[in-house]
């Protein structure tokens, strides 16, 4: 019987959820994609102060934004109205105490010379500099036209205030509102609450490689048939985002879903089983962390005919002979590497029964320290799943969670284990 055990503490997915996000804006066109990160902010379950530049104010409204954050808009530091609770006219205090980070989206190239120098003549410069610097971390996404962008004055006051302790994010390449096209756009919506979110988790894995593998196989039948599985690729794309989060370099060789890279990641797409194998052949070799989490299809057609297979009228269907494809997991779990240690191997095991005693037999029967077990019709394409953890040492439960929360407590234990 497994010992059951809740859900550890400290492992639920951290990021931008329950945080607390004083969202300044200084003066630029890329204000218009500020409304947008600021609402994917409240999605992710952040909550949003925002406070705007005079300048920023031309481009964007701040009843826009207050609608957005369901808070009033803080612009002058001359503004009485009670601030972060508190009734004081200090505005620049109060809001930043309370904020869990600064995040200045666009940073205009004035407004971060103005933050390199540390002059304060607006309140959100003056709350970036009256911030507590060790306990609020402050993280910039600048916004310019290309040539500002490249300019040796912008260039080094990015350097100094990376020095100084400021995050700045890079920028995007592309058409520009002035017509130029070159570096300097001001990330996307979805870019921006990747990077603030994978800011706010432990970086567990910073210097790792993780190789994991993902989704289904696709074996050819014939040029026009196919034998795949029901796997959605979501589980290990959400560790490849977890590990990337985690500070890992991720390799992720799927096979074909329909799912978006994490950021950060190394998408390999591939098909079939063979492919899967080439692939993770091709990167095993400094991997640190092996997951082997994609559902390879166990036989495959043994010649797929060069042309589709017809109905010949007999009503017999075709006699189709399989071979058994290589267990990549088993295999690479028998290198060297693994063997030495330098290697961490994880299985999963998706079954339809009897989940302890078969996921136990294939930890022992593939040879990897941990495997994780879960009931393959239950979760195939769903976006919650619940594990059984199997060691050497026994057995553990993780209750039914997102399989984004999943993933963060499987490579916090992972990155404990190595
Ligand atoms: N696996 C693999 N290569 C294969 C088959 C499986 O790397 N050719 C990996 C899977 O990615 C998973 C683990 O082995 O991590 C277990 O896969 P599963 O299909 O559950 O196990 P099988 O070995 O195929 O056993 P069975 O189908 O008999 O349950």
């Amino acid at each position: 019987m497994a010992e059951k055990m809740e859900f550890p503490a400290g492992t639920t997915p951290s990021g931008v959820a329950g945080r607390h996000i004083v969202l300044g804006l200084s003066g630029g066109i890329a204000c218009y994609k500020a409304a947008e990160f600021c609402r994917a902010l409240i999605k992710a379950g952040a909550t949003v102060q925002v406070v705007m530049t005079p300048s920023a104010a031309e481009f964007i409204t701040p009843v826009t934004m207050q609608a957005l954050s369901g808070r009033a808009v803080f612009i002058s530091q001359w503004d009485d109205r009670t601030a972060g609770g508190v009734d004081n006219n200090m505005a620049h205090i109060n809001l930043s105490r309370e904020a869990d980070a600064i995040v200045v989206a666009p940073a205009s190239a004035d407004f971060m010379a103005k933050l390199l120098h540390g002059r304060a003549d607006e309140l959100l410069s003056l709350m970036c500099l009256a911030r507590p610097i060790e306990r609020v971390p402050l993280i910039l996404a600048p916004a310019m036209n290309r040539e500002m962008w490249t300019h040796p004055a912008t260039q080094r006051n990015v350097a100094q205030l990376r020095a100084d302790g400021a995050h700045v994010l890079g920028v995007d390449a592309g058409a520009q509102a002035c017509g130029e096209v070159g570096d300097g756009r001001m990330l996307e919506p979805d870019a921006l609450l990747e990077a603030v979110d994978a800011f706010f988790y432990d970086k567990s894995l910073a210097g790792r490689h993780v190789l994991i593998t993902a989704g289904p196989t696709v074996e050819a039948i014939d040029p026009v048939r196919v034998l795949t599985n029901r796997s959605s690729g979501k589980m290990g794309f959400a560790l490849a985002s977890a590990a990337a989060r985690a500070g890992a370099r991720v390799t992720l060789v799927t096979g074909p879903v329909a799912l978006a890279t994490p950021s950060g990641v190394q998408r390999v797409d591939v098909s079939s089983a063979a492919d899967m194998f080439a692939a993770v052949q091709a990167d095993v070799h400094d991997a640190h962390v092996f997951i082997a989490c994609a559902a390879v299809a166990d036989w495959t057609p043994a010649t797929p005919a060069a042309q589709k297979l017809k109905k010949d009228g007999s009503g017999e269907p075709p006699a189709l002979r399989f071979v058994e494809t290589v267990d990549i997991l088993a295999t690479v779990a028998a290198s060297a590497r693994a063997q030495s240690g330098d290697l961490y191997c994880v299985g999963f095991a998706a079954e339809s029964h009897d989940l302890e005693r078969h996921a136990q037999a294939k930890r022992e029967r593939k040879n990897v320290p941990l495997l994780v077990g879960n009931i393959g019709p239950a979760t195939f394409g769903q976006d919650d799943n619940a594990l059984l953890l199997v060691t050497a040492q026994g057995t553990e439960e993780m209750p039914l969670a997102s399989k984004k929360a999943l993933a963060h407590a499987l490579i916090k234990r992972i990155a404990q284990a190595i």
